[in-house]
């Protein structure tokens, strides 16, 4: 509830303003019976005049447009305030979101965090809105309209009395029986979602597999579920409307019988009063109906309450969810990467906390500041997680990973970041051009930084090649350009950052063997001074690095020069006697 608050708060006027009004709009709905009972009495009783009946128009007509006033007033700040009340609430989530680690990520899936950020939020901000228009008004209508009809005939409203729990009761059971169903049909919202998202991010795969059909298939088996849901949930509403009518005509039949009773013999049944007439008893069936409709409302808010419910508990997933990677306790803020020395001190890692095998056993390493490293193995040997235990996109179950000879808790998670700078394998660009791609590794870069950037990535000839040069726009994530050049561009934007430890996750694996040892050249000569990780598949990336890791099955089995390694690693030598008949077969 505080939580929610902070999001009221700075728009406390328009969740004050918003109510008031609609006030106005109440007063007048109660209003305006009674004038119809003043002119029916008249027309009945004969005393009716020309000058009655237009000052009766003119009371209608004025309390009209005080009524319009106050309904629009009340709908522009209740919308104001909902309005305001989810973008602050969307802004926050998704700041929050921002600081989850990818472990946090995995756990919500990210189409569920799509639909939550949009659709869960949106569900909050209609109940919001509705709330601030409904909240004063239907109680408001509620109890003008039992006063009113107190006052008419205290005798007819026993009816009511009769009814209206009736009706209730009823209304709570339609109610208690939707809202398991409307829950239901969120969790199929999000299946829905999470295969939209799916198939048209990858698009570009599913075509070339041939496979829309599947897909499709797949696809209309989320549609058929949340047909269901949608179906089960409308069974059980479409009960509400025809029953409050039923319930509204079974009153206004009642009061009709009894009214007319009471008219016809000119008293009421409780001897209090003998001016019911016909015009008092019209007025009278007016206020059952806007009772009832104030009751019909308050159940539909009820109603929707449960929607948004389910909506606030998945929002409040999202904001409750612990980030697992946060700075570290004893983090020094003013401590930054300053050489590019690494180490991994007995690093087990696992992904699932109870699973046996672990990733990653026991790891020992030790990487020299401004040496170049190459990493070695077959797929799924643990390669990639652990390089990322060092800018800690993960952090380690056992052993400490330090840089500098300091554990890299020991730093800001921002400073240990700026100094390490990743090419992740499934690395991606953003849809802008290709100069806002780079800068997004460093804003605040020259052109001329940028220019040596892409030149070392070898990116610089075939962006200048491009009509537009580095204005070129790119497409989502990148696909307009072609597999190795959107890889060269990443490097170059990794590059930009000037980071102390560079690690390359596979980063030339499209790019040709000639580009990719200029890459390697410029890297030896334009950044002696940082720590570069190379991962590859092929044995001639690593060749000439200072040090080679071969890893096999999360542990590392050799460790050396690529002549120490060919003298001494079998692995290293199956693995370049692979490539070596590779290259003979072709
Ligand atoms: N996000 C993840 N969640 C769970 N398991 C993962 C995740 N990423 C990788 N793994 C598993 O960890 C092992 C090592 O993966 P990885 O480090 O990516 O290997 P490599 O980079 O050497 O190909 C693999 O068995 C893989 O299935
Ligand atoms: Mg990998």
């Amino acid at each position: 509830m505080k939580r929610w608050m902070k999001y009221v708060k700075p728009y406390m006027l328009y969740f004050i303003l918003g109510p008031l009004c609609m006030i106005i709009e109440v007063v007048g709905e109660v209003l305006m019976p009674m004038y119809l009972a003043e002119v029916i009495n008249g027309a009945v009783k004969g005393t009716l005049t020309n000058e009655g009946s237009l000052w009766v128009m003119v009371k209608m007509i004025g309390t009209a447009l005080i009524m319009m006033i106050g309904g629009v007033g009340g709908s522009y700040f209740g919308a104001k305030a909902s309005v305001n009340f989810a973008a602050d609430l969307r802004a926050d989530l998704f700041k929050k979101v921002q600081g989850y680690s990818f472990a946090n990520i995995d756990k919500f899936s990210t189409a569920s965090l799509i639909t939550r950020l949009t659709n869960d939020v949106t569900q909050v901000q209609m109940f919001v809105n509705m709330m601030l228009r409904m909240m004063l008004r239907s109680p408001g209508m509620l109890i003008g309209g039992v006063i009113m009809a107190i006052k008419l005939s205290p005798s007819l409203s026993v009816i009511m009395a009769v009814t209206i729990p009736l009706l209730l009761i009823s209304m709570a059971f339609i109610i208690v029986r939707g809202m398991p169903r409307f829950s239901k049909m969120q969790t199929k919202i999000d299946a829905l979602n999470s295969t939209v998202q799916e198939n048209i991010t990858n698009v570009r795969v599913v075509k070339s597999f041939v496979r829309e059909d599947f897909e499709t298939e797949k696809f209309e088996g989320s549609n058929k579920n949340l047909k269901g849901a949608g179906m089960s949930a409308m069974k059980n509403m479409i009960f509400m409307q025809p029953v409050q009518s039923f319930f509204m005509y079974i009153t206004t039949g009642l009061v009709i019988w009894f009214g007319s009773i009471l008219v016809i013999n000119n008293f009421d049944s409780f001897g209090v009063n003998s001016s019911f007439g016909v015009g008092e008893l019209s007025s009278f069936i007016n206020y059952v109906s806007q009772i009832l409709m104030s009751l019909m409302m308050v159940t539909f808010l009820l109603m929707f309450s449960s929607r948004a419910l389910a909506s606030v508990k998945r929002i409040n997933e999202v904001l409750d969810e612990k980030i697992d990677i946060v700075d570290g306790e004893h983090a020094d803020d003013s401590m930054t990467v300053e050489k590019g020395e690494i180490e991994f001190r007995n690093v087990t890692y696992r992904y699932y906390k109870n699973s046996e095998e672990p990733v990653l056993a026991n790891i020992d390493l030790k990487i020299a500041a401004g040496s170049t490293v190459g990493i070695i193995g077959s797929t799924g040997c643990g390669k990639t997680t652990l390089v990322s235990l060092i800018p800690r996109l993960y952090d380690t179950d056992e052993g400490e990973v330090l840089v500098d000879g300091r554990n890299v808790k020991d730093y800001t998670l921002y400073n240990l970041r700026e100094g390490v700078g990743m090419v992740l394998q499934k690395n991606v660009l953003f849809s802008g051009t290709i100069e806002e791609n780079l800068r997004w590794g460093n804003e605040n870069a020259t052109d001329e930084e940028m220019f040596a950037a892409a030149e070392s990535a070898q990116a610089d000839k075939f962006v200048k090649n491009f009509t537009l040069g580095y204005q070129t726009e790119l497409g989502q994530g990148g696909v307009n350009v072609s597999g190795g050049q959107k890889q060269r561009l990443c490097i170059a934007r990794a590059l930009l950052k000037e980071p102390k430890i560079i690690i390359l996750d596979d980063s030339t694996s499209a790019v040709d063997t000639a580009t990719e040892a200029q890459i390697r050249r410029a890297f030896r000569e334009e950044l002696a001074a940082s720590t570069k990780i190379i991962i590859a598949q092929r044995i001639s990336s690593v060749k000439d690095a200072d040090m080679i890791v071969v890893m096999d099955d999360g542990k590392i089995t050799g460790v050396g020069t690529h002549a120490e390694l060919m003298e001494n690693n079998v692995e290293y030598q199956e693995i370049f006697n692979s490539q070596i008949s590779g290259k003979d077969g072709n």
